[in-house]
């Protein structure tokens, strides 16, 4: 029964579905990273296993979903074989009513703004629970950083008003280190006034490789919401 299961993940696999559903025959896609990307990845997998879509490629944004595409029968290529991307479909943390993004929670954020930029259409898939008012009031904003830079891009970041925290792994004594052999930063910014501004600042620091605030980037929100105890899918265009 419908009620019984955890609603944010019936949101998101019914929003990873829709999102899957829009990918035609033909096209190359960017595959995205996260909880809500995955099942995108597997309703993908599943579409192309039953016939109904064809020969499509992807572009993964990370090792995960390098590995659910492998493991859900999805194609992979790379940028260096193509000359353009239809499509690229991925999560976020947040969304701000200009449909501006804060992205980074698996600390994949750098490899998707390439990817997702790229795409002729970057559509976002979310549940609910990512939409906000003002970008940093529920979540921390990631910075990928070069290890040697560790230090000083901390004393930059809190020069910018910015409350830094290194990325600690769980089940993993240490610090996260991205999909690039870089670590995080999380920073607390008591408002995020100017979400453009703030992203060039970020990226200006040198040894900050790329900060998780996507603005202008995305074209279309897909959000997965419950209606009487069943998902449904809102967009946002
Ligand atoms: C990965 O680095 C992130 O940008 C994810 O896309 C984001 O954290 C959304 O993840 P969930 O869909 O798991 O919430």
């Amino acid at each position: 029964m419908v009620t019984e299961q955890d609603p944010i993940k019936l949101m998101k696999q019914q929003v990873g579905k829709a999102a899957a559903d829009r990918v035609k025959s033909g096209m190359i896609v960017g595959l995205g990273t996260g909880s809500t990307a995955a099942y995108m990845i597997q309703f993908l997998g599943e579409r192309l296993q039953s016939g109904q879509l064809k020969d499509i490629k992807g572009i993964p944004t990370s090792f995960q979903s390098n590995v659910l595409a492998k493991q859900y029968g999805v194609p992979l290529t790379t940028l260096d074989e193509i000359d353009h991307m239809d499509i690229a479909i991925d999560g976020a943390d947040e969304v701000d009513p200009q449909k501006n993004l804060i992205k980074g929670g698996g600390a994949a954020h750098t490899r998707e703004k390439i990817v997702d930029c790229l795409a002729e259409q970057f559509i976002v898939v979310v549940d609910s629970s990512k939409l906000v008012d003002r970008l940093g009031s529920t979540f921390l904003l990631p910075v990928e950083v070069i290890p040697m830079a560790i230090t000083p891009v901390i004393r930059a970041i809190e020069k910018l008003g910015g409350q830094p925290e290194l990325r600690m792994g769980v089940k993993k004594a240490g610090p996260v280190v991205t999909d690039e052999g870089n670590l995080v930063i999380d920073v607390k910014f008591n408002s995020i006034d100017n979400p453009a501004e703030l992203e060039k600042s970020l990226n200006n620091i040198p040894g900050v490789l790329e900060n998780g605030l996507f603005v202008g980037v995305a074209d279309v929100i897909l959000v997965g919401e419950l209606q009487d105890g069943q998902p449904i899918v809102r967009e946002i265009a």
